[in-house]
């Protein structure tokens, strides 16, 4: 396997291709929905899609990317830097990608479609769920678990043996002290929960 589909044209699709370049792979096309956009970093664009093998889903939206995992029929890779760091026993779900400079500890699971952004920690023995993504310079220390499609935005840091629930956002620059449930935003330094979806 040689040439991979990005599926989304966009900012984090970008760089998906170069997490995709270099492992010495190839970028085939982008796919989107949006029939303005023809062309990105010099790859075609194609529209609608549905069947394209091998690919990774590269937009952001936790919820977008949950739906057009479950309705594609490709094969899922994973994408991983050659700058992240990740312990042999860390294991990662298919179509995730891990961004420069990631680290990822001893014995932590990522789930699929998991998005490591760029400089992401994750420390030893984290359980991340499916379709979660953790922003650029996010800290999570040991023994952290984190929901399905929960959000952790740039710059928070989840302290040791928290327990975040699905569908959370943990705000930037959050300091979380606290479990947090089901579809709560939290926000501030300790955290402290501003609104709750569920
Ligand atoms: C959390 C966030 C996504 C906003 O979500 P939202 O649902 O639109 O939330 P709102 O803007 O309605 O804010 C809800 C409350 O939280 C507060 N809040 C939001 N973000 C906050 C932050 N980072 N720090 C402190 N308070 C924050 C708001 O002031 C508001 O407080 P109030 O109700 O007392 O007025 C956004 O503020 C944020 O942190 N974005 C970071 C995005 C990021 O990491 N991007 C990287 C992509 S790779």
């Amino acid at each position: 396997m040689s040439k991979v589909y990005l599926y989304g044209a966009s900012g984090h699709g970008k760089v998906i291709a170069d997490i995709v370049r270099a492992n010495g792979l190839e970028v085939a096309a982008f796919v989107d929905d949006n029939e303005s956009i023809n062309e990105l970093c010099s790859y075609p664009v194609l529209h609608g899609a549905m069947d394209v093998s091998p690919l990774i889903i590269s937009i952001g939206s936790n919820r977008i990317r949950k739906k057009l995992a479950l309705e594609l029929k490709g094969e899922f890779i994973t994408a991983i830097h050659p700058s992240a760091i990740l312990s042999p026993s860390a294991t990662i779900g298919e179509g995730s990608v891990v961004m420069q400079g990631a680290v990822i500890q001893a014995d932590a699971s990522i789930g699929k479609h998991v998005i490591v952004n760029t400089s992401a920690s994750i420390d030893h023995d984290c359980l991340i769920a499916n379709y979660c993504h953790l922003s650029p310079h996010s800290t999570l220390c040991g023994n952290v678990s984190v929901g399905e499609g929960s959000w952790i935005c740039a710059g928070a840091t989840v302290i040791q043996g928290i327990s975040i629930g699905k569908g959370c956002t943990i705000a930037a620059g959050a300091v979380v002290t606290k479990d947090v449930p089901d579809g709560a935003l939290v926000a501030g330094v300790p955290a402290k929960i501003k609104k709750t979806n569920s």
